[in-house]
């Protein structure tokens, strides 16, 4: 049995929901699985862990600071550690975006940091147009017009692949 940490950053929640899920599955392998928030600036003890497993969406083009905080601050341990990445955006909806070596943020984001993750993976996101405040309503239709994406005011979909969660979720198991 391994002790695995899944630490999340998340603005509207749906990759806490990714790791909530992963959580699920890996626990169902007999693996222990403690899921933090980076928001609650977590002075989680890293090295009682087996394996170290980040996950952080984009908003407007980025991942949170606090994700480069926390990798900077851990650095040494993420990288004696089994440890994986990945990452959450609406990109990731288009197949040719879909990969660790084909998704544009992913690509920039580990060229900004220091700790080459184990393990990558991609997921495509969710867009609730209604939970968005007015501004940022206007701005992700905005994006999803310039990237032919949907841009109807009441558009609530999901476009991640769980098939894909799932074997990410065993990945992590046998790292
Ligand atoms: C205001 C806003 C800005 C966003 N900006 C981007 C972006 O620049 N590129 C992208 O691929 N996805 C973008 N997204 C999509 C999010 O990455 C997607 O909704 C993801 O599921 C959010 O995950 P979270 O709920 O964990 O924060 C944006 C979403 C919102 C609401």
């Amino acid at each position: 049995m391994s002790k695995i940490i899944l630490l999340y950053s998340t603005t509207d929640g749906h990759t806490q929901e990714i790791c909530c899920y992963l959580q699920q599955l890996i626990e169902k392998s007999g693996d222990q699985v403690t899921v933090v928030s980076l928001a609650d600036d977590p002075a989680v003890d890293l090295e009682s862990f087996d394996k170290i497993v980040i996950g952080a969406s984009i908003r407007y083009g980025k991942h949170n600071k606090m994700v480069y905080r926390f990798i900077e601050t851990n650095l040494s341990v993420l990288t004696k550690k089994p440890n994986a990445f990945f990452s959450v955006n609406a990109v990731a909806r288009k197949a040719e975006k879909a990969q660790p070596d084909t998704n544009p943020y992913l690509l920039k984001f580990l060229k900004q940091i220091a700790w080459q993750p184990k393990e990558l993976a991609v997921f495509a996101g969710k867009l609730d147009y209604q939970k968005c405040g007015p501004l940022d309503r206007f701005m992700i239709r905005f994006i999803m017009w310039m990237t032919k994406g949907p841009t109807d005011p009441n558009t609530n979909i999901e476009f991640t692949d769980w098939g894909k969660v799932e074997e990410f979720a065993q990945l992590i198991h046998k790292m």
